[in-house]
């Protein structure tokens, strides 16, 4: 059944550019290498592909610092090629979607430089936040930046510049006009080239409030935002109901102009997915409202543990708050900013998760090798290069881990992702998990997300609520089996570290051990396994 529109539940495949596939021998990823390689990308059925960015930018943060938004940087290729791709994802039935960064540009984009030159109380320096220093000589407020250190950088004349993030990310000031012009120009450029839709970088952080003042806990409210840094959870919810750059009501303001654009491509079915990670919960729900973006991202998942209890309740939350506004939830395992889920929880739990949530309601993403089985990448400090590593001084390992580059073929690294030398190592010990390897092995990872997608189009596709069915089982087990219904498919996860026995009575569709059960025993369910059955 085919669904309109089409991103109510797609499936949608993150690509990383830089670690996809080279196609110029320079160790890095290109538009070109991916363009080359979307017949892959197809064979997986997934809908639609969304790139992280590629823009001309410094590259002091993966490209998230942008230093000309409608242009391809170098390294990537050029407009032509950018071109080039869409039109190939078109022919192959997959839509594209582009990663925009509007809370902040590089400190390279040219408006940055201009605000340089151009002094204090210039038009200038008011599309970004540039304020005078207290009078001791101290930055205008006492924030940190996400990636550690101050989120204030002082320049010559004095003046300092608000960043959330690195310093050579200097934020947008959301309350000038020609900020939100420059977008929307942004915005319509890259939809007249062909893009479907985009996903929407810090789509929470664009309006500030209370600049003039100090947060009474900085660094308890840094910690807090952080997801490596453990905390009691009623005092980090209290901390994040207090982030005065995060979640004002004013960024909806922005996504109800913007919906207007999208809107206005009619049958294109222009998408736009928004990063918000907010607090309370029911606050990502603003995000979806029918005047504002299609989809907002779900994090839950990327920090879940592999718990029932845990998996219940964030599942089920996410259902019921996505439906007070005629929303669709969204799921994801991985991505460009965790760790990899098969090194988080591990293999079998892995695939276990994913499984589950390929048959729920709504939008799965998937983080290209997460396909594969793919863990980080083993690095060494030397390797690293993300911001927040170089900033906190080794404190934070930093996210470089999860980007690593794809294995594609042969036995050793770089595995047919260059012919140069990679911009981060590959393991020797991924010489198993090559796609290569993955297509030619029936029971691989990547057959099994193969296997998945194809039957979720098949059985699942608008087949509506689920409906959580009571464990079979009784007794201390039955905790550690989450079961619902969903259309003419039960799905089981067992949690426990025991296969569990009990009659299944119907037909086993597909399960995350995938060789190991025995397809004529409908009474087993493997230890860390889920396992769909058609009733
Ligand atoms: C979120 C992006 O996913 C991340 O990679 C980036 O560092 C920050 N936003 C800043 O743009």
């Amino acid at each position: 059944m085919k669904l309109t529109p089409w991103w109510k539940e797609a499936v949608i495949y993150q690509i990383y550019p830089r670690s996809f596939n080279d196609s110029n021998g320079d160790g890095e990823g290109d538009l070109p290498g991916i363009t080359a390689h979307l017949e892959y990308v197809q064979t997986l059925g997934v809908d639609a592909i969304w790139l992280s960015p590629f823009y001309t930018s410094p590259n002091k943060d993966g490209g998230y610092d942008v230093a000309d938004p409608r242009d391809v940087d170098p390294r990537f290729g050029d407009l032509d090629d950018a071109k080039n791709l869409i039109k190939r994802a078109h022919e192959l039935n997959l839509r594209v979607l582009a990663d925009i960064v509007p809370n902040h540009f590089s400190d390279q984009h040219k408006w940055f430089q201009a605000a340089l030159k151009a002094g204090r109380g210039s038009p200038e320096r008011d599309r970004f936040h540039f304020y005078d220093a207290n009078p001791d000589g101290t930055p205008p407020n006492n924030w940190i930046s996400l990636f550690g250190g101050p989120s204030w950088t002082q320049v010559e004349d004095g003046q300092f510049y608000l960043h959330l993030f690195d310093s050579s990310q200097p934020d947008l000031n959301w309350d000038n006009a020609d900020v939100n012009s420059d977008f929307e120009e942004t915005l319509r450029f890259w939809l007249d080239l062909g893009v479907d839709g985009f996903r929407i970088d810090v789509a929470h952080g664009l309006v500030k409030e209370d600049i003039g003042k100090n947060h009474p806990d900085p660094t308890g409210l840094s910690n807090a935002l952080r997801l490596d840094v453990e905390m009691d959870s009623d005092v980090r919810n209290a901390l994040l109901e207090s982030v005065p750059y995060f979640d004002r009501q004013g960024v909806h303001e922005i996504y109800r102009r913007w919906r207007k654009i999208f809107d206005s491509y009619g049958d294109r079915e222009v998408m736009a997915v928004a990063e918000a990670w907010v607090h309370p919960p029911i606050n990502a729900t603003r995000y979806v409202r029918a005047d504002e973006l299609h989809q907002v991202f779900n994090f839950d998942l990327l920090t879940a543990p592999f718990n029932s209890v845990f998996l219940f309740d964030v599942i089920t939350r996410s259902i019921e708050l996505n439906a007070t506004v005629n929303a669709l939830p969204t799921w994801a395992l991985s991505n460009h900013d965790s760790p990899r889920v098969a090194s988080r929880i591990g293999d079998l739990e892995s695939q276990a998760l994913a499984l589950f949530v390929f048959a729920l309601p709504g939008s799965a993403y998937i983080f290209a090798g997460q396909e594969l089985g793919l863990p980080d990448g083993e690095l060494q400090n030397s390797d690293r290069q993300d911001p927040s590593f170089i900033r906190s001084k080794g404190a934070i390992k930093g996210r470089d881990g999860a980007r690593v580059p794809l294995p594609w073929s042969g036995e050793s690294p770089p595995f047919g992702f260059t012919t140069g030398k990679p911009w981060l190592p590959l393991n020797q010990s991924w010489s198993a998990l090559t796609i290569e390897k993955g297509s030619t092995n029936p029971d691989s990872v990547l057959n099994l997300y193969r296997k998945a997608l194809s039957l979720r189009a098949q059985f699942l596709a608008g087949s509506g609520e689920i409906q959580w069915l009571e464990s079979p089982l009784h007794g201390t087990k039955s905790s550690e089996l989450l079961v619902f219904k969903r259309g003419a498919i039960s799905v089981f996860m067992n949690l426990s570290h025991n296969d569990l026995v009990f009659d299944l009575s119907g037909q086993v569709l597909l399960s995350s051990t995938n060789g190991s059960l025995n397809l004529n025993d409908n009474s087993v369910i493997p230890a860390r396994s889920t396992v769909w059955i058609l009733n």
